[in-house]
């Protein structure tokens, strides 16, 4: 649901600012402020965060009034660093749950994320119930034993060929990717969970729309999450393995009541850390192209 605003006219001084900060152009011709009912008008409010006199105003109550930028400095390049970089995909999880209030900060704290058009078409579904767990694990079972079947078997491998899109062209003939999917199905029959790391909750990421960027917005929701998650004392995972199954298969969508059309971009586990990470592991140098 866009967020509407309009222009207090009695506090507007006609500074201009709404205008060079709008990020699509939106302004009356020849006026000194942008146009609210412009159309073309992504609902990013700048225009709002920027005029001095507070003269753009919300039409509805401030979903983000409980939050100060004035603590925005209280952190340091130093501290966010280290924050960035203790952060490990976590694997390991307490069997204690998370309280519901807690997801909902999480996720509405995923919508703080930079979005291509303002669009913030991404939705959220919250998957803790253990009977659907169990249901969607079952199910997930049966997608991996087919491709392993699949990738196994090298008449099957030549059949599916041209039937398969490039990603999982690749996969056909990957080795690799062969023991991977043996290994995989022999640790569900141990009792492991490859899928959600038996998580207490996740949470699943879509979108209908195709544009203009929804998988990009879904990934940056996903690791806001994992970011407020860290401070919370929560550990998370993406998890690709499940994220794809969910996409080709009607019926998991059916189990997580989600359209034919919804399309899951982004899937994280989250739980309290059974393991403790005590120092930071170094990651692999980039060499910079400066031109
Ligand atoms: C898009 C994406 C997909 C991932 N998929 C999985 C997955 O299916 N299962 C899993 O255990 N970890 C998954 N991971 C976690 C990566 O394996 C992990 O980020 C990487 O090994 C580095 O470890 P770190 O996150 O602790 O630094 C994924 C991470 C990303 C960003």
């Amino acid at each position: 649901m866009s967020i509407e605003f309009y222009i207090d006219h009695e506090s507007c001084i006609s500074c201009g600012k709404c205008i060079k900060e709008c990020g699509m152009h939106v302004q009356i011709q020849n006026c000194s402020h942008v146009e609210p009912d412009n159309p073309e008008c992504s609902r990013c409010l700048h225009c709002y965060t920027v005029c001095p006199d507070n003269a753009i105003r919300l039409k509805a109550a401030d979903s983000s009034a409980g939050l100060d930028p004035q603590l925005m400095h209280a952190i340091t390049d130093e501290n966010l660093s280290s924050f960035l970089a203790y952060r490990r995909s976590i694997r390991s999880y307490q069997k204690r749950s998370i309280e519901d209030g807690i997801l909902e900060k999480l996720i509405d704290m995923a919508r703080y994320i930079p979005s291509g058009g303002n669009a913030h078409s991404y939705e959220f579904t919250v998957l803790k119930s253990d009977v659907t767990q169990k249901r969607i694990k079952e199910e997930l079972h049966k997608i991996y034993k087919f491709r392993d079947q699949l990738l196994n078997n090298p008449v099957l491998r030549n059949v599916a060929k041209p039937f398969v899109n490039k990603q999982m062209r690749e996969f056909l003939k990957s080795k690799t990717y062969r023991s991977r999917m043996k290994e995989l199905l022999s640790r569900i029959s141990e009792g492991d969970d490859p899928f959600f790391h038996h998580s207490p909750a996740i949470i699943i990421i879509h979108s209908k729309d195709q544009i203009p960027t929804p998988k990009e917005d879904a990934i940056l929701a996903g690791y806001n999450i994992c970011l407020v998650a860290q401070t919370l004392g929560l550990g998370t995972c993406f998890v690709t393995l499940a994220q794809n199954a969910f996409n080709s298969s009607r019926k998991c969508k059916e189990i997580l009541n989600l359209a034919e059309e919804d399309n899951v971009y982004a899937v994280v586990t989250l739980g309290y850390p059974a393991v403790h990470h005590l120092r930071i592991a170094p990651k692999p140098a980039k060499q910079i192209n400066w031109i």
